[in-house]
């Protein structure tokens, strides 16, 4: 049986219990199923088949190594929004070619080497960063690769802290300018004008700002032709929703389909850069209850377990809801619980208000659809060491992160008493 399944006596990902696994490396631990991370890249990659397009991984959704190791396989490519992301996809085995490198920050040092590495676009956020990359190039007597990511002020009508598409947020060159820079930039001696590219919004769930995002970039990339620009690709972005609590999602055929409708008429290549869609639902936290007590009477309780918002900040952030699932559920009356964490805060929670049977102390709890921006928005806080991660397949499970140690938390600090002072006056 591919991916996860929980039933009255057992909860398994691919065949292996997770129970067993719990005990075997501990929790907090993240478990992917290698088989579903395969599958869900190969249906978007099906889907969007009948016109020339990559798969361009978001890699902030989840760059562990080892998962990249499974995409690359596949045959993805990546999405980077930084220096780190860029380096670890090259560690997984990406070519230069296979990245397009995002981020409405990029510092200098990150873009001369994105120049340097000659990356199959550098997705600029500004005339000042087009400025900067042509002077960067030019400096090297190379042409850059550019894409323009236009702001197309779109709503996407999801969650307020992850939409990127208005006029309002800072992401992007106002579609009312885009035309100007874009010119501006096929002129420069340092550039490559190679692509336009949005990214309006992340978890959506409805097609219509998908349909108006993607339209408006193939109009707008329509109007650079008739300035005599000739571009390679549209990349459309992410943000292809799942579904968190169960209720049937956006069809991933649908939305191929609306894509290409936009896409096919003008000939070029489709880039897409999915994070969520890909990974989202391939893992489960696992994550140990180590206290229940009753709240001001009731059946109403609060179930501490071992993993927070430093192994899972999406509740805490956005209010995001997970559903929770025991590895071995118990029978008996069912309790309203409070899934909350150990750290000193109280937006530190999991899952509120969850009618489930109260576990008790040991009980283990998988907390679903983990997979996307869970390990990687993990971190220290408290001095948690971030949890360890877990591949299944092949008939078992392979470590592709252990979990930190003491010395791991401490690797950057120098031993107590240590750190030579750097003499202030001197270096003025
Ligand atoms: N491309 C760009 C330029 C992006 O900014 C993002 C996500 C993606 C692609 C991938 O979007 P996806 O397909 O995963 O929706 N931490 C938040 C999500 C932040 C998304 C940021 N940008 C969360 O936990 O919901």
């Amino acid at each position: 049986m591919a991916g996860f399944s929980f039933t009255a006596t057992a909860a398994t990902c691919d065949g292996t219990d997770l129970a067993t696994l719990a005990r075997a490396e501990g929790t907090p631990l993240y478990v992917y199923s290698r088989t579903l991370i395969e599958r869900r890249y190969r249906a978007l990659d099906t889907a969007l088949a009948g016109h020339p397009h990559r798969i361009h991984y978001a890699l902030k959704a989840n760059s562990t190594r080892g998962l990249l190791e499974v995409l690359h396989a596949a045959g993805a490519g990546v999405d980077a929004n930084s220096g780190g992301e860029i380096a670890v996809a090259r560690c997984a085995g990406f070519e230069p070619h296979d990245i397009v490198f995002t981020g409405v920050g990029k510092s200098r040092a990150e873009l001369e080497a994105a120049v340097a590495a000659d990356l199959h676009a550098i997705n600029a956020e500004s005339a000042g960063e087009l400025d900067r990359i042509d002077r960067i190039a030019r400096a090297r007597g190379e042409r850059a690769r550019v894409a323009v990511r236009i702001n197309p002020d779109i709503d996407a009508a999801s969650h307020p802290g992850i939409s990127t598409g208005g006029r309002a947020h800072k992401f992007g060159v106002p579609i009312d300018d885009a035309r100007r820079v874009c010119r501006e930039a096929a002129a420069r001696r340092g550039l490559r004008l190679v692509g336009v590219h949005a990214h309006v919004g992340s978890q959506m769930t409805t097609l219509d700002p998908v349909r108006r995002a993607a339209s408006t970039v193939a109009a707008f990339a329509g109007e650079l032709r008739d300035d005599g620009i000739a571009l390679e690709h549209l990349d459309l972005g992410g943000g292809l929703g799942i579904s968190y609590d169960g209720a049937p999602a956006l069809d991933v055929g649908e939305y191929a389909r609306t894509l290409l409708a936009a896409a096919a008429p003008t000939g070029l290549r489709l880039l897409v850069e999915p994070g969520r869609w890909i990974v989202g639902p391939t893992a489960v936290l696992l994550t140990t209850v180590v206290d229940v007590k009753p709240q001001g009477g009731g059946d109403r309780h609060f179930v501490v377990v071992d993993a927070g918002m430093s192994e899972l900040l999406r509740p805490a952030l956005y209010d995001a809801y997970h559903r929770i699932a025991p590895v071995a559920p118990r029978s008996g009356p069912q309790a309203t619980c409070d899934v909350v964490g150990p750290l000193c805060e109280t937006t530190d929670v999991v899952g509120l208000e969850r009618r489930m049977v109260l576990p008790e102390v040991g009980d283990v709890l998988a907390v679903l659809d983990a997979g996307a921006y869970g390990s990687a928005m993990a971190s220290n806080y408290n001095r948690h060491p971030l949890p360890a991660e877990a591949l299944v397949g092949g008939g078992g499970w392979r470590l592709v992160r252990r979990r930190q140690t003491v010395d791991d938390l401490l690797a950057c600090e120098p031993a107590a008493g240590g750190g030579d002072v750097v003499p202030a006056a001197r270096l003025a």
